[in-house]
C-alpha cells in the first residue's frame, strides 16, 4: 500500500464507515432490528469471553525498532502454498442477508475489490457459486477464497465440498468448536432464530443432495433438511480423517485452542485457526490471543496458524502476527460495515484496517509483515 492510497483511505469523510472501531460497532448495532442485532453482537452467557478477547490485546505491547528503512512495506503473507496480498481474511460469518439484502455477494465484491481473501460460511444466504462469481468479477487478478464447513452429515458435506472445489475455493476450513450453538442469552431472549426466517440457506438450497431430500427447493422443506443434518456433537477425529480423504484441498481446523489439539491437527489436517468463535460458544473460555502463542509454539512453522476473535485495529493485526499467526481473520467489524453501507462499507472497513496496519508496520520499524515475530512485542509489565 503506498502513502497516497493510505491517506485517501483515512482522509476525513472519505470513509463510508466510522474509523473508530467502537463507533463502527455502535452505529451498526443502532441500525439493526433487535433480532439481527442480538445475533451479530451477542456471545455466550455473560459475554466475559468477548470482553477477554479484547483485553488480551492490551496485555501485549509493541516494542518498536528505529532507524530501519520502512519507506516501502510488504504486506504479503503465505498460508500453506497460497500467497495472500495482505494478512486480512474475511472470517466466515453466516446469514449475511440479515445485514444487507445482497449479503455475502456484497462482501465478496468488497473482498474482490480490496484483494482480500474470503472465507465463506456454510450457512450463507447466497450460494457458494454466486459468491465466487461476485468475487471474481470484482477482483483485479486472482481472488483467494476458502470454504468453511459446518459438518452436515457425510453425504451433504461431501456434496458441498465437491461444489466448493468446482467453484474455485482453494481451502476448506472445518469449524470444530460449534457442534451445537452456544448459550447465547441475547439471541435466546430476542426469540429470533434466523434459520427459521429463511436466512443462511443459500448454499444448501442449491445443493443437489439437499434438494433431493427436500423434494425440491421450497424454503421450509430445505430448512427442515438443514436442521436435521446440521450440528452433531459426535464429530471427532475420524470425521476429520474421512473429510481429508475426500479432497485435495488443504483442510484447516477452526476453533483449536489447546496446543495438544493443534499437535494432533497438524497430522490430521493441514493447519489450524486459533479462535473461540468470537466468544459465542463457551463463556469463560480463555481469550483467543492467549491461546495463540502456545499453539504457534507447538505447530507454527510446520503448518499454517491462522487467528481470529477480537481483532479490531491495525495494532491488533500486528500483535497477532508477532505472536505467531500467519494471517488474521476479521469477524464482526466487516459485518458492521456491511450493515452501514453494503459492499462499500465492507471495503472501507478492510481498507481502513489495512491502512492502520500499514502505518503500524512503518512506525514500528518492521517493513515486512511476514517477518514479524515475538521480538516485536512484549508482555505489558515485563
Ligand atoms: C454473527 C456471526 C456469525 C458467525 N458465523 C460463523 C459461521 O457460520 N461459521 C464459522 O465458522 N464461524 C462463524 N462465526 C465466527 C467467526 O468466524 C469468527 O470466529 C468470529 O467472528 C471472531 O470474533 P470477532 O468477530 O469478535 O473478531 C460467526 C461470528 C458471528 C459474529
Amino acid at each position: 500500500m503506498d502513502g497516497t492510497s493510505r491517506k485517501r483511505a483515512v482522509a476525513a469523510g472519505a470513509s463510508t464507515v466510522p474509523l473508530d472501531p467502537e463507533a463502527l460497532a455502535e452505529q451498526a448495532a443502532a441500525d439493526l432490528p433487535p433480532g439481527p442485532r442480538a445475533y451479530l453482537v451477542g456471545g455466550a452467557e455473560t459475554e466475559q469471553t468477548i470482553r477477554d478477547n479484547r483485553r488480551a490485546f492490551d496485555r501485549w505491547r509493541i516494542r518498536p525498532r528505529v532507524l530501519r528503512d520502512t519507506s516501502t512495506r510488504d504486506h504479503q503473507v503465505t498460508v500453506g502454498d497460497q500467497r495472500l496480498t495482505h494478512p486480512l481474511v474475511c472470517a466466515p460469518i453466516g446469514m449475511q442477508s440479515l445485514y444487507d439484502d445482497e449479503g455475502e455477494v456484497a462482501t465478496a465484491r468488497a473482498a474482490g475489490r480490496t484483494g482480500t481473501a474470503l472465507c465463506l460460511s456454510t450457512v450463507s444466504s447466497a450460494s457458494l457459486e454466486a459468491v465466487a462469481r461476485a468475487q471474481d468479477e470484482a477482483a483485479d487478478g486472482a481472488a483467494v477464497r476458502w470454504f468453511q464447513v459446518y459438518w452436515s452429515g457425510r453425504e451433504v458435506t461431501a456434496s458441498l465440498v465437491r461444489r466448493a472445489e468446482a467453484a474455485g475455493y482453494s481451502a476448506l476450513v472445518l469449524t470444530v468448536d460449534t457442534p451445537v450453538t452456544g448459550w447465547r442469552v441475547r439471541e435466546l431472549e430476542s426469540g429470533y432464530a434466523p434459520l427459521d426466517h429463511g436466512h443462511g440457506l443459500g448454499t444448501y438450497a442449491a445443493d443437489p443432495v439437499v434438494r433431493e431430500r427436500a423434494g425440491g427447493t421450497d424454503d421450509e422443506a430445505v430448512a427442515s433438511v438443514v436442521s436435521d443434518c446440521l450440528g452433531d456433537a459426535s464429530l471427532d477425529w475420524d470425521d476429520v480423517a474421512w473429510l481429508r480423504e475426500r479432497t485435495d484441498l488443504p483442510l484447516y481446523l477452526k476453533g483449536v485452542m489447546h496446543p495438544d489439539d493443534a499437535r494432533r491437527a497438524a497430522d490430521a489436517a493441514d493447519g489450524v485457526v486459533v479462535s473461540n468463535h468470537g466468544g459465542r460458544q463457551v463463556d469463560g473460555e480463555l481469550a483467543a490471543l492467549e491461546a495463540l502463542g502456545p499453539v504457534a509454539r507447538e505447530v507454527g512453522g510446520s503448518v499454517p496458524v491462522l487467528f481470529d476473535s477480537g481483532v479490531r485495529t491495525g495494532a491488533d493485526v500486528f500483535r497477532a502476527l508477532a505472536l505467531g499467526a500467519d494471517a488474521v481473520l476479521l469477524g464482526r467489524p466487516y459485518c458492521y460495515g456491511l450493515t452501514l453501507a453494503g459492499a462499500d462499507g465492507v471495503a472501507d472497513v478492510l481498507r481502513n484496517l489495512r491502512a492502520a496496519f500499514d502505518l503500524t508496520l512503518e512506525l514500528s520499524g518492521y517493513p515486512t509483515a511476514s517477518a514479524l515475530d515475538g521480538n516485536a512485542v512484549v508482555r505489558a509489565g515485563d
